[in-house]
This record gives structure tokens, sequence and C-alpha cells, in this order.
């Protein structure tokens, strides 16, 4: 056995792993890791170009699915079933940003300084809440909070009969530590990390791991919205003080879809860089 061979990772040999939202950023980097590490690749996204781009560079398959509709989801574990027999890993990983509103930020800032300053008076309301839509609302919790049941619920129905599995939902350091400027992913975040304990109690004595990941910020398409001032300060409170990579997370969910992590269910893993925000 060479140098070489002894240190490859074969974590995921044989594995049939589906993720959702894999066509950018960090999904896209687990279906590049998972597949490295041995895994066949699923991916389900509405970015149905990218998704099948990536998934063919990787012997995989995709779909285009929208984790709002239930029957998208389900159709997407159908299809990792039919086409490898199984499915071993499923990742809720499909998310959309809350809009940066720069004027608000600016504002929070200026808030937070008159605070300091006893001049609660003179502070400007940020009405995220009061100006906040059923739409926006609504949407944020569909994509996140839905379709993270969707595919629980999907991969559930599959792995509960083969009594084994790892479900893995991409939550985020904000459903730890909600920010008033995103009420509606701070809680969709938050409810995604009750999901999985509550999930994987029921799962645990049939076979299937249940687990949350909470990434703080990491350098994805996901920022690009932000604009540099946001970034600074968002930075200003990392404790390594930088964003966090792709690998960093990827790292992370390979290990809990791993034998290696045999004893980790109802777990909620926090990938921040030393957050304190
Ligand atoms: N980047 C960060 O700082 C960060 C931090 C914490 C949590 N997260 C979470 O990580 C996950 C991945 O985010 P990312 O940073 O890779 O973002 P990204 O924008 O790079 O990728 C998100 C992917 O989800 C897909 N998607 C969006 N809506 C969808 C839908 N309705 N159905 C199916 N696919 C859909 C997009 O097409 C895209 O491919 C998200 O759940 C996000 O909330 C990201």
């Amino acid at each position: 056995m060479t140098a070489n061979e002894k240190t490859t990772n074969t974590d995921h040999e044989g594995q049939v792993v589906v993720i959702t939202g894999a066509a950018s950023g960090l999904g896209a980097r687990f279906a590049e890791l998972f597949a490295q590490r041995g895994a066949h690749i699923v991916i389900g996204d509405i970015a149905e170009e990218a998704a099948h781009k990536l998934a063919t560079s990787l012997g995989g398959t995709s779909l285009k699915c929208d984790v709002t509709k239930s029957h998208e989801v389900d159709a997407l574990a159908d299809l990792a079933v039919s086409h490898f027999g199984k499915i071993d890993v499923f990742i809720n990983n499909a998310g959309i940003a809350p809009a940066p509103n720069e004027e608000r930020f600016a504002t929070a800032v200026a808030n937070q300084m008159l605070r300091l300053e006893n001049n609660v008076a003179a502070t400007t309301p940020l009405n995220v809440i009061t100006e906040m839509s059923d739409e926006d609302w609504d949407y944020m919790l569909k994509v996140h909070l839905y379709g993270t049941f969707y595919g629980s619920r999907a991969a559930a129905r599959h792995m509960t009969p083969q009594r084994s599995g790892s479900i893995i939902n991409i939550s985020s350091v904000l459903g730890l530590r909600p920010t008033a400027m995103a009420p509606h992913y701070s809680t969709a975040k938050a409810a995604i990390i009750a999901l999985t304990k509550s999930q994987s109690q029921e799962l645990a004595p049939l076979g299937v791991r249940v687990n949350a990941v909470c990434p703080g910020y990491i350098d994805t398409p996901l920022l690009a919205p932000m604009n540099d001032l946001m970034k600074v300060a968002i930075v200003s409170q990392i404790g390594i003080g930088r964003l966090g990579t792709d690998d960093e997370i990827a790292e992370m969910v390979s290990f809990i879809a791993s034998p290696k992590a045999s004893y980790c269910t109802g777990e909620v893993f926090s990938v921040t860089g030393g957050y304190s925000g």
C-alpha cells in the first residue's frame, strides 16, 4: 500500500447521498467531498442546469426539485432509490438569504451607539417585523422549515425499513442566536433544530440518526448581497477573524454522515469560528 492509499478517506464508500440545494455554495462542496470519498450523489435544486452539470461530473444524478413542494422532494428521494437502490444520507441544505437592508443595518449600528450613550429617545425604530409581508415570512419558512420537514419525512420513509441512515439538517448560528435583522430566517433555523431533536428521538431506536449543523458566516454566494461594511461588522465578531470556508462545513457534515459519528444523534454541531454576535 502506498502512502497515498493509506491516507485516502473512504468514509462514504458506497453510500447514497441526497443533497438539496447542491447546485451552489455549501451543498456543491458537500457533493464534491462525498463523491471524492466514495459516495453516489443525488442532487435536488431549483437551479436545474447547474445541478445537472455538477451531478454528472461526479457520476451522480440530479432532479429539478423545489423543496417548498413536498411532491418534488418525494420525487427526489424516489429517484435516489430507483437509481442507486437506497438512501444512506439525506442532507437538507437548500436555503435562501434574508435580503440585506443597508439602511436598516446602519440604523441598528447608530441605535447601539445611542443606547450606549443612554440616549434611547433618539433611536430610530428598525420596523423589521412591522414591515414584513406575509409573503416574505411564509416563503422563508417554506424553504427552510417546510423544505427540511419534507426532506426528513421522505428520507425517513426510505431509511426506517432499512434500519439505517443519517439525516443532516443545515440550520444556522442564527437559529441559536437569532438576529433582529432576520426574524423569519432565525425562526426557521431555530425550528429546524427542534425538528431535528424531535425526529432523532423517534428514529434512534430504528437505526436512523438525525443531526443539525449550524454554520456561522461562510464565504458562499449566499453572502454576496452583503456590502463590505456588513461583512467587516460580522468578521469583527468572529473570534478566528475571518469568514468560514465551504470545506470547513463540509468536513463536519462528512464526519456526521460517517460511521465515526455512530453515537451522535439529536446533536447540534456549531461551526462558527467563535462567532459571538
Ligand atoms: N453561507 C452562510 O454563511 C450560511 C450560514 C449559515 C447557514 N447557511 C445555510 O446553508 C445552506 C446553504 O447555503 P449556501 O451558503 O450554500 O447558499 P447558496 O446560495 O450558495 O446555495 C443555496 C442553494 O439552494 C438552492 N435553493 C434555493 N431555494 C431552493 C428551493 N426552494 N428548492 C431547492 N433548492 C433551492 C439554490 O439554488 C442554491 O443552489 C442554506 O440552508 C443556508 O441557510 C449558510
